[in-house]
């Protein structure tokens, strides 16, 4: 009893879970439990409970149909667009949460149950997820029958396929039957919460065979519909919730389902769904599969129709041919294996710690395609209606996707870049059907252009590509405004240097990267919004992290003029950039560490002088990234600042102290109870920027213990505390003010994962693609003796051994290609196709 209320355990175990006294940090020593293991052959991460503290997901599919699916199947899918284009109904902020999925039931005489636990919760006799990369496979077995469920989205497929594998693990025949079940979302998934009287008379469907049609609204403006389909010939089917589920019933007990019967529904309105009924007899050891098909298909005006309000369904037949029988299957999935065997081997790295190996190699790089994909729009956490396609987001997400898939990323950049303004400013966000800026979450965030510039540069020193500099692009997306590619940078450049304030520090604007930090928006008034209000004129307020983010991003602009032999150019730049340092140097400087802003009023923020929010991370970060100040000691003296002051076990917190009380012009940052997000969470996405600014420093073994101690592989030990994912980062861990810190949430979509990677493989590891080869430099802890890396950069193949005879953190000296000597840290390129050995000792 004593032992359970110290280490906060319930008396409730369920079965499956471990639990671990392993060797962890003194501060995490407790009793901590975990849920499953990595499995890094197949690069699965292998949960064993169904009832995990937080439903952990996956995603399915790489290029424009999607899904999220969760350790029970739940969730969703969608085309492109969360919002408009969602084919499959999830009820956020549900009770319990997570209901609603692509979920089977099987009936065995008298016990029904489903493979993944939920939704009917019997308790199975096993239960494994295997969240693989685009793929999830969870198998539940019960009275000697064991139901595997395949998940995934084949390549070049607006369809999800859910493979359902049947196998007779006991002596006896058994008469099983099977139902599947969805339910379909009206498309635009907001007007389930704003017009739902509408969808409550607008849905149809139409039934042939073993395909269930959803078409609603297809006879008006749309020209897509959604289907669901079965390889076999079915025994009933339901098309109306009400009919499938019964009013008074819930997903854990439908009354068809307890009746062992379809209804044969046809819904007319309210709530269509889409549920096939299957017989099944299995002798003893016999084996059965089932190929389900959710699909997408758009038809054009012309061939809309095969007769009067029948669908045309010529394309929906043709995808489900495709995926008949298991042996297509297997194929399809083996070309997903496939697509990230190529995309993982960009890089691949070996150390003695495979709780870093498989960070970096599979689930770090996992997270940057998920996060290329859906920015901010859909995850357990992001409803999917709410945000689009951040700028900043976005850009900075490139930076842990571009060696991945180059081309998506150039047009990628191009989108964004498309969406900016003459005068260099930005839309926050933009929609990814129609890609065009809006001001729903605000605009005027003075940090957004800069990152533009990260994004480009990182893209043409990945490629060597600079031809998208002269490729011309709109702004604001009137064509008759394209101006090139590198005039937009240009004007994301001066974007800063025309605004800035009284100090000549760059004005915040609506924010900066801190969303929260509204330094312009005094609201006094609970139905406002912070990101879209602004009552002050934003003509004082300066932020100093956009002064560190413009000398960083300011060199790349300038390295880059030089590059195309724009040198005049690059010099004009240079000029301000040296300004930028010396006004930071001498109005940006607390004493012991960089000052964060001036508030509208033009007082310090971030500063000794303050009460609570004295320092704050991001201009720490930046700045001690920039280098301002390293010869007079500021760089070291601000990241022992944030060693003291913002560092915890669980990562280094935004700022501390935390605000305890409203201020009011400050904006949202302060309405978050300390320790919560804002406000002095271990905000983990500006983590790296402190791991970089120690790599500037040379201290390797600081750089990687801040990289440890977010990494979600380190946290597995710790998975009832951290709550959320052991495989992917999360957008913020709970403070050290909060009630419990270490608890994490939103994991998933966050910057996290792009900076996370970046700070490990081109500044710790020191693995940097540079214009003219591909740079390694590292700073790693002294105790490590060494790592390998292949890269694969340019088409050609770099077999990277570093060695660190003498335990030190920083310092080359010497680098061999073949055994031949090179001068430096850069290995020139090689030829495409060629394959080389890379021999570096530091010391
Ligand atoms: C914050 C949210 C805020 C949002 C607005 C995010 O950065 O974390 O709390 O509501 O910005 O866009
Ligand atoms: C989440 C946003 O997506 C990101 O752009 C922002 O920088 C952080 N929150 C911090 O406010």
């Amino acid at each position: 009893m004593i032992l359970r209320r110290f280490w906060g355990l319930s008396h409730f175990r369920p079965s499956g879970i471990t639990r671990s006294r392993v060797n962890l940090p003194e501060h995490l020593a407790k009793r901590h439990m975990k849920y499953g293991h990595f499995d890094d052959e197949r690069r699965e991460y292998v949960i064993t409970e169904p009832r995990t503290p937080w439903p952990w997901i996956n995603y399915l599919g790489n290029e424009d149909f999607f899904g999220l699916i969760s350790n029970t199947a739940g969730g969703y899918a969608f085309y492109r667009d969360a919002k408009f284009r969602r084919l499959t109904r999830y009820r956020y902020n549900n009770v319990p949460m997570d209901e609603g999925g692509r979920y089977f039931y099987i009936k065995d005489r008298d016990v029904i149950w489903s493979p993944g636990w939920k939704p009917v919760k019997t308790d199975l006799d096993r239960y494994e997820c295997r969240h693989g990369l685009g793929y999830s496979s969870i198998t539940g077995a019960k009275n000697g029958v064991e139901a595997e469920a395949l998940f995934f989205v084949p390549l070049g497929t607006w369809a999800e396929v859910h493979r359902i594998r049947l196998t007779n693990k006991s002596g006896e025949l058994k008469s099983l039957k099977l139902f599947s079940f969805v339910e379909w979302c009206l498309w635009n998934a907001e007007e389930d919460m704003t017009n739902l009287q509408r969808n409550l008379s607008t849905g149809e469907v139409e039934i042939d065979g073993s395909t269930l049609y959803h078409k609603t609204e297809y006879k008006e403006r749309r020209n897509h519909y959604a289907f669901f389909h079965v390889n076999a010939p079915v025994r009933g089917f339901d098309t109306d919730r009400e009919s499938f589920i019964g009013l008074y019933n819930s997903f854990s007990d439908p009354q068809a389902v307890l009746k062992g019967k379809s209804g044969n529904s046809v819904a007319h309105g309210w709530s269509p769904i889409a549920s096939h009924y299957l017989e099944i007899q299995l002798n003893p050891g016999e084996a059965q599969e089932f190929i389900f098909v959710l699909g997408y298909v758009e038809n054009s005006d012309e061939e809309k129709w095969e007769s009067k309000n029948v669908i045309q369904k010529t394309k929906a037949k043709a995808c489900v041919a495709r995926f008949d029988t298991g042996k297509k299957i297997d194929a399809a999935l083996g070309e997903v294996r496939t697509y990230w065997d190529n995309l993982l081997g960009a890089f691949v790295l070996k150390t003695d710690d495979q709780r870093i190996d498989r960070m970096v190699n599979i689930w770090n790089q996992y997270q940057c395609m998920v996060t290329f994909n859906m920015s901010r729009s859909a995850s357990f956490f992001e409803s999917g209606i709410g945000r689009g396609m951040g700028f900043r987001d976005s850009n900075q997400d490139l930076l842990g996707f571009v060696h991945q898939i180059p081309a998506r990323a150039r047009e990628r950049i191009y989108d964004i870049a498309a969406t900016q303004f003459e005068d260099g400013g930005a839309y926050h966000q933009y929609q990814p059907l129609t890609k065009r800026g809006n001001n729903a979450v605000g605009g005027n965030f003075n940090d957004d252009p800069l990152w533009l510039i990260l994004s480009t540069t990182a893209y043409i020193k990945e490629t060597g590509d600079f031809s998208l500099l002269d490729e011309k692009v709109p702004f604001d997306n009137d064509e008759s405004r394209s101006r090139s590619h590198f005039d937009h940078l240009k004007a994301s450049f001066y974007h800063v240097v025309q605004n800035l304030g009284p100090h000549k520090l760059p004005l915040i604007g609506r924010a900066d990267w801190n969303d929260c930090l509204n330094l312009n928006c005094f609201s006094d008034n609970p139905n406002e919004s912070f990101q879209t209000t602004e009552n002050k004129k934003g003509e004082t307020a300066e932020s100093v992290m956009i002064a560190g983010l413009f000398v960083v991003c300011g060199r790349e602009f300038v390295q880059l003029c030089r590059r195309i032999g724009k040198v005049d150019e690059g010099e004009a730049a240079q000029k301000y950039i040296d300004e930028m340092i010396e006004t930071v140097k001498n109005h940006g400087w607390d004493g012991e560490w960089y000052l964060r802003a001036y508030d509208f009023f033009g007082r310090k923020v971030g500063s000794k002088e303050n009460e609570e929010g004295k320092i704050f991370i991001e201009s720490q970060g930046w700045c001690t990234m920039a280098g301002i100040g390293l010869d007079e000691g500021m760089v070291e003296r601000s990241l022992n600042a944030v060693k003291e002051r913002l560092d915890t076990p669980h990562g280094i917190v935004l700022n501390n102290p935390a605000f305890t009380r409203y201020v009011i012009e400050y904006g949202e940052i302060s309405t978050y109870p300390a320790g919560y997000k804002e406000n002095a969470g271990v905000f983990c996405h500006n983590n790296p920027w402190i791991m970089i600014g120690e790599t500037v420093l040379g201290r390797g073994d600081r750089a990687f213990e801040y990289w440890r101690k977010i990494a979600p592989s380190f946290r597995e030990e710790i998975s009832d505390l951290h709550k959320v994912e052991p495989y992917v980062y999360a957008q913020m861990i709970a403070g050290k003010d909060a009630s419990k810190p270490g608890e994490a949430k939103n994991s998933w979509l966050t910057g996290t994962a792009a900076w996370n990677y970046y700070a490990m493989t081109q500044f710790i590891l020191g693995v940097r693609p540079a214009y003219d080869g591909l740079e390694v430099n590292p700073c790693i802890p002294p105790e490590w003796k060494g790592f390998t890396v292949h890269r694969r950069f340019r088409g050609a193949h770099y077999e990277i051994a570093v060695r660190n005879p003498n335990g030190v953190m920083k310092g080359v000296t010497s680098l061999s290609v073949d055994g031949k000597t090179v001068l430096g840290t850069i290995i020139p390129l090689l030829p495409a196709g060629s394959t080389c050995r890379v021999e570096i000792t530091m010391g």
